[in-house]
């Protein structure tokens, strides 16, 4: 596995100067991941997890999933921001967007419970009809709205078309080690239960059991993807900053924030990352948007988007940035047929791979942009398979927590998260929520 960050179409906006001057905030910043002596401490369970990960459940999981292989069609996993995006994002990005309507041998993967939809949720239950059926919730407090009022509507789906009994079965529970709702109601149902730890957070999750028994229920190989993010640990927490790409990318992306480059645009020419920049864009939002400082993480795809937003890229207000994931290999290979016609005058890609035009694409786009004024890092990966996935799910993380004390803020907290649920539980009449509600409805008449 090889990743590498390449610096050359930052275009003149950072110079090597700039990176030696914060180098001393950037080591300080990276010491307090490694000591764990910084704000939100006791959630970096995440730094060696790679190495240091519970055998047992770990051997549990993959019979979990060989289980749910062979009894269901259709498997549900429940959840919603840190316990859904990592697990979509694998499936997506080591198989295909298209992952079931492939021909296969898994079954077909939903992801319900990650918004509030009645057609959202009547669409994957219109799905299982008829379908032999697992599901997979998975809530770290075991009380968030979004997938506990979904597992109550396929709780008493599964329970009508299995029976009790036959419902246990086929339920899987991922939250807490010992306590909240979910988990006593877990163990006074006799479900099985894999663990969410004390010592990490939703969004640093995907490597737990939360993203791992969904990824590897699609028949995806979670000890290359262990393997990717063990070596990935191995490199960037022994390399001296300035050589260390996870911390490089944390130091660029702060040198452009405080030179007005407020919006960081993570880029991928491949459809089947785009979940994976929603996992990123979780990741970096929720951990460094607070104290009315942080970067605005976004995500395009292109060329799709160079048809839609790449206008504003190229030309509109210059407070962006972009990351560009470049993946030199693809798993398939399509030529571009000649037409002894050239209707479309497009005889000059006649026997090239589509790849390749592709990652020409990326590299016109790198120019014009840069021309454009806006500063590109690039991360070059090998490709999209399980080990390259490990390995920048670990690089993202750790240059996650540096950039964030590098910004002065706790990366692991999310205090922001709540404020919406407390009024959409007073709204919504929860009792304690009495007085909140009474303001909020004089507001709305106002
Ligand atoms: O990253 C986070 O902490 C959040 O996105 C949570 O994962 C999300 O709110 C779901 O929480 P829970 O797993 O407790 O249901």
């Amino acid at each position: 596995m090889a990743l590498r960050l390449n610096e050359t179409y930052l275009g003149g906006f950072v110079s090597s100067a700039e990176t030696e001057k914060i180098a001393h905030i950037a080591e300080a910043s990276f010491e307090l991941v490694k000591t764990g002596t910084g704000a939100g401490s006791g959630f970096l369970g995440w730094v060696d997890l790679p190495v240091n990960y519970d055998r047992e459940e770990y051997d549990r999981i993959k019979a979990a999933s060989a289980k749910i292989q062979k009894m269901c069609d259709v498997f549900v996993v429940i959840g919603i921001g840190g316990s859904y995006l990592g697990a979509r994002a694998a499936v997506e990005f080591c198989k295909s967007p298209y992952y079931n309507n492939l021909k296969k041998d898994t079954p077909e993967i939903y992801f319900a419970g990650n918004s509030i939809s009645s057609s959202a949720l009547s669409d994957i239950v219109r799905i299982c009809e008829g379908r032999d059926v697992c599901i997979n919730v998975i809530s770290k407090s075991g009380t968030t709205t979004e997938p506990a009022v979904t597992f109550r509507i396929f709780r008493e789906i599964m329970e009508r078309k299995y029976g009790e009994e036959g419902a246990r079965e086929r339920i899987f529970v991922t939250t807490d080690r010992a306590k909240g709702k979910l988990k006593e109601f877990s163990t006074e149902k006799g479900y099985e239960t894999f663990v969410v730890p004390d010592d990490i957070g939703g969004r640093y999750s995907v490597l737990t059991a939360v993203g791992l028994l969904p990824i590897a229920v699609a028949g995806i190989d979670i000890d290359a993807m262990m393997k990717g993010a063990a070596d990935a640990r191995e490199k960037y927490l022994k390399a001296p900053v300035l050589e260390n790409d996870a911390v490089r990318y944390a130091m660029l992306r702060n040198i452009l924030y405080n030179k007005g480059k407020i919006i960081e645009l993570l880029v991928s020419y491949e459809p089947a990352a785009q979940m994976f920049t929603e996992w990123w864009k979780q990741l970096y939002g929720e951990s460094e948007g607070k104290d009315e400082k942080g970067l605005y993480p976004a995500s395009v795809i292109f060329s799709t988007d160079l048809h839609s937003l790449g206008q504003y890229v190229q030309s509109g207000l210059r407070t962006m940035f972009e990351t560009v994931l470049d993946f030199k290999k693809s798993a398939d290979t399509v030529v571009v047929p000649d037409d002894p016609n050239n209707i479309d005058g497009l005889n000059f890609l006649s026997g090239k791979e589509l790849h390749d035009v592709n990652r020409m694409a990326m590299t016109g786009t790198l120019f014009a942009h840069n021309d454009g004024g806006v500063p590109n890092i690039l991360i070059e990966a090998d490709g999209r398979d399980a080990e390259n996935f490990g390995h920048l799910v670990y690089f993202f993380e750790l240059a996650c927590a540096v950039s964030g004390y590098m910004l002065g803020v706790n990366p692991f907290d999310q205090p922001g998260v709540e404020a919406y649920k407390k009024n959409m539980y007073a709204l919504l009449g929860k009792p304690g929520y009495e007085e909140q509600k009474a303001e909020l409805e004089k507001r709305m008449q106002n």
